[in-house]
């Protein structure tokens, strides 16, 4: 697959970040005719081909929550790295117990719709009206741009890069997406769980006031370590182990941590001016855990001077936290699911009534919209979340304060120019297998 760095537009300013959107929500309004199933007699009859980029664990779940959304989406082509990725995926699919006999039917993926390798993603892409990317996200940004050019609804998780460049590449695709009226929805499935909705419509009605600070964490005990096997490749064992190397994964800062940074940009309609942190890696420095830190803090600063504090830990056995308060000049919000005034009385608590699954949701309203030639577009805050996280990322390694300018210009690309099987990755192990850590005030990220 070739890579190639278009990202021309150098220096780009955090007024041309809301810009480019802004001209497009003007020309929205001019009314062109989306692109999908609207002008079909009856559109919900129409046949919606789903293509898979990405056949894991998410993309999986995601290829069955499409098929559960609407009877008449058929799985016709997936694309993975791995073979046997890919055949597992299948097989899950066709055994899921979410799915009915007659859902199942809709698995239609011919062995000649099966792409494996790096370029897969084009053919499969190709034979479909809606795509579902879910493979790591340094390759986001490309797949994004293959699907958006190609005229094709997606479905992508989060996040959507690893680096600067590929953020400049998404950005464009947030303008070219909505001139085409392509319906994107991005997997911080938080905008589509009802707990949140409530309690961030709260905020935005005005019931804690202006938003002065806020606390958000993802303190865990770390996921999934797939160990070098005898025989592979340096590249086949870094794109199996993926989630320990940047330009794949991008720190579990990117890759996790990204759903709390979110929610705060969400509730204060803003992304942060700077961000300066410190973090590293205490536990987890094996072999096996390739380059990333397993704890970071960074304070994020916005424009009116609030401030976010932010922490995510991958250790075992310290305290586990997943969540996000947010404080304002009359009260807090907590994601546990209150809202409490300056005097701690509770002026709100979200009762959970068997609320649906948000992971469905963002399918069911996907597929609604397309049928109803709607839009939902979701890339924007997916990008600005996306870099949220990558500029703590530089803030941590390098021990600088990192400006939302900085991160968005940054020169310094992780993803390679090309990847293939022959290529070899842009990180490499020393004499004794590990791989470099970045050191602050030594290491230079941008
Ligand atoms: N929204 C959520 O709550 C949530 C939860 C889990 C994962 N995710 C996201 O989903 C994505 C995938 O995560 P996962 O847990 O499914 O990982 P995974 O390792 O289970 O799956 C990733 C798949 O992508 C394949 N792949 C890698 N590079 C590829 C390429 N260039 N072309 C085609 N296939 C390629 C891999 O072989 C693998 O099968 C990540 O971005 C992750 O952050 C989101």
């Amino acid at each position: 697959m070739k890579i190639k760095n278009e990202n021309s537009k150098e220096n780009l300013k955090r007024r041309d970040f809301v810009k480019g959107t802004a001209i497009v929500a003007g020309g929205l309004m001019t009314g062109m005719l989306p692109v999908g199933v609207g002008a079909y007699a009856n559109p919900s009859a129409k046949k919606l081909k789903l293509a898979l980029v990405g056949c894991g664990g998410r993309g999986t779940g995601a290829a069955v929550q499409a098929l559960k959304a609407d009877p008449n989406v058929e799985l016709v082509a997936m694309a993975d790295a791995f073979e046997d990725r890919l055949e597992g995926s299948l097989q899950n699919i066709l055994s899921s117990n979410e799915l009915s006999e007659d859902r199942k039917k809709n698995v239609k993926v011919k062995d000649k719709a099966k792409f494996v390798g790096f370029d897969g993603y084009k053919k499969a892409i190709a034979l479909a009206d809606v795509v579902i990317l879910a493979t790591p996200p340094g390759f986001r940004p490309y797949h994004l741009e293959e699907a958006v050019n190609n005229d094709k609804h997606v479905f992508c998780e989060k996040p959507l890069a690893t680096d600067g460049a590929g953020i400049r590449k998404v950005m464009e695709l947030v303008q070219k997406s909505k001139e085409k009226n392509l319906n994107i929805v991005v997997g911080l499935q938080r905008h589509y769980q009802k707990k949140y909705t409530e309690l961030i419509k709260r905020v935005h009605d005005g019931e804690i006031g202006d938003i002065v600070s806020g606390q958000v964490y993802w303190d865990g005990g770390g996921v999934w370590v797939r160990e070098r096997k005898p025989g592979q490749t340096e590249m086949q064992y870094q794109m199996r182990n993926w989630y320990y190397f940047n330009w794949l994964c991008g720190d579990h800062i990117v890759e996790q941590h990204i759903h709390n940074l979110d929610v705060f940009n969400w509730a204060k309609k803003a992304y942060p001016v700077s961000a300066q942190g410190m973090g590293g890696r205490q536990v987890r420095t094996g072999k096996d855990h390739g380059e990333i830190y397993d704890h970071h803090y960074v304070e994020y600063k916005y424009e009116d001077g609030a401030y976010l504090n932010s922490q995510c830990r991958h250790i075992k056995g310290c305290m586990n936290r997943v969540s996000e308060t947010i404080v304002g000049t009359k009260g807090s919000m907590d994601s546990s699911g209150v809202i409490i005034d300056r005097n701690n009385e509770v002026v709100y608590k979200h009762r959970d009534q068997n609320d649906p699954n948000p992971y469905q949701v963002e399918h069911d309203l996907l597929f609604k919209s397309i049928r109803e030639a709607g839009m939902i577009n979701n890339l924007e805050y997916g990008a600005q979340a996306t870099l949220t996280a990558i500029m703590g990322r530089y803030a941590t390694y390098s021990g600088q304060v990192i400006t939302w300018e900085d991160a968005l210009n940054s020169t310094k690309q992780l993803m390679p120019a090309t990847v293939g099987w022959d290529d070899t990755p842009p990180v490499l192990p020393d004499e004794n297998g590990f791989y470099p850590v970045a050191i602050p005030g030594k290491t230079k990220v941008i």
